[in-house]
């Protein structure tokens, strides 16, 4: 049980240095079932390590899968939400996917509210970044054969996260990798998968020591088309038209990128989801990616098989404008007209 104690507004925290590093909350939420059962009724506990089986489906193969969502505080005090509901389906789907047993759509954003308010105090000051709530499905019980796991666990942890990356709110460089590939089709790439993330830090990595943001995959067939980067979707903008890679099996469906998708459209915008050659990206007016961890963020430039194209920067931006209209609904500040927000 968690230890209930009154807190203070505010966490005792130098809120302005955050960046996307962990940092330790008060509590979490946990709940369990077995397999081919709905979950218990799961509780709000004092944040802590797990206890697994060393033969935990989870650690042994893999079957676990994650959510990103964010809790924002209005500049009017209201503890707000976006679209929990969005990842609740995408649990389920990807639950679906990996042979897990998930949580309803009503526990999960219910997980979501009560581990957001258990930690009301790392909700950073308006205008400083937000919670990031990290809701996890994975499979605890023991399993030497490859099958589904007897036992699942759904966790929500949190932590107040400014900037995704290192270069804050700076254009990012993006280095087109065509060693490399994220997903193949008929693979996981399509749902939130822990298994999707591991094998893309080496180019990662690889990418940042040359002074890179972040790596951009090619489709695995034609090493052609371009699918996603590391954590967020991407967009390119030519004249009035945004196209974005179409989600078809190896592309993850953001929920930020189809917020944008429609902020876009209702912006005046003809978006196509379709296939995306990467010599169209070299030849873009603009680029940005999407995410719940990276937001809306504007591409500096993108170098693939050793050329460089830099884009052209200002304050007109599309990718800015874009931004500016998701977060000004994210905290209460823009009307929602599309019933996304949720208060709490
Ligand atoms: C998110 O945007 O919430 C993500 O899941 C990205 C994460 C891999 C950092």
């Amino acid at each position: 049980m968690a230890t209930l104690m009154r807190y203070e507004e505010y966490a005792d925290f130098d809120w302005n240095n955050l960046g996307f590093g962990l940092t330790r909350t008060d509590f979490m939420y946990k709940a369990k079932c077995t397999l081919n059962n709905t979950f218990e009724q799961g509780q709000v506990t004092d944040y802590g390590n797990v206890e697994l089986s060393p033969a935990a489906g989870v650690l042994n193969y893999g079957q676990g899968i994650f959510e990103g969502t964010k809790a924002f505080r209005g500049e009017d005090g209201r503890i707000l939400l976006f679209r929990p509901d969005q990842n609740a389906i995408r649990m389920q789907t990807g639950a679906d996917r990996m042979c897990m047993q998930s949580p309803s759509i009503e526990q999960f954003v219910d997980a979501v509210k009560q581990t957001t308010i258990a930690n009301k105090r790392w909700i950073p000051p308006p205008g400083k970044g937000s919670l990031y709530l990290r809701p996890l499905l994975i499979g605890t019980g023991p399993t030497l054969g490859v099958s589904p796991a007897p036992e699942y666990t759904f966790l929500v942890y949190a932590s107040p996260v400014g900037n995704y990356f290192k270069e804050g709110t700076a254009p990012l460089n993006l280095y087109v990798n065509n060693e490399f590939h994220r997903a193949t089709r008929g693979g996981a790439g399509g749902v939130k998968s822990i298994t999707n993330y591991a094998p893309v830090m080496k180019a990662i990595l690889r990418a940042k020591e040359q002074g890179f943001s972040d790596v951009v995959y090619l489709d695995s067939v034609h090493k052609k088309y371009i699918e996603e980067v590391s954590s967020c979707n991407i967009f390119l903008v030519k004249g009035n038209v945004i196209s974005t890679p179409a989600t078809v099996g190896t592309i993850l469906e953001g929920i930020t990128r189809k917020s944008i998708i429609d902020l876009a459209r209702d912006l005046g915008y003809k978006v196509e989801e379709r296939l995306v050659a990467v010599d169209e990206l070299m030849e873009a007016d603009e680029v940005f990616t999407t995410g719940t961890a990276v937001s809306v963020a504007t591409v500096g430039s993108v170098t693939y098989n050793g050329q460089r194209v830099e884009y052209k920067m200002g304050d007109e931006l599309v990718s800015q404008k874009l931004y500016k209209t998701l977060v000004g609904i994210q905290v209460g500040k823009i009307e929602d007209k599309y019933n996304w927000v949720v208060e709490i």
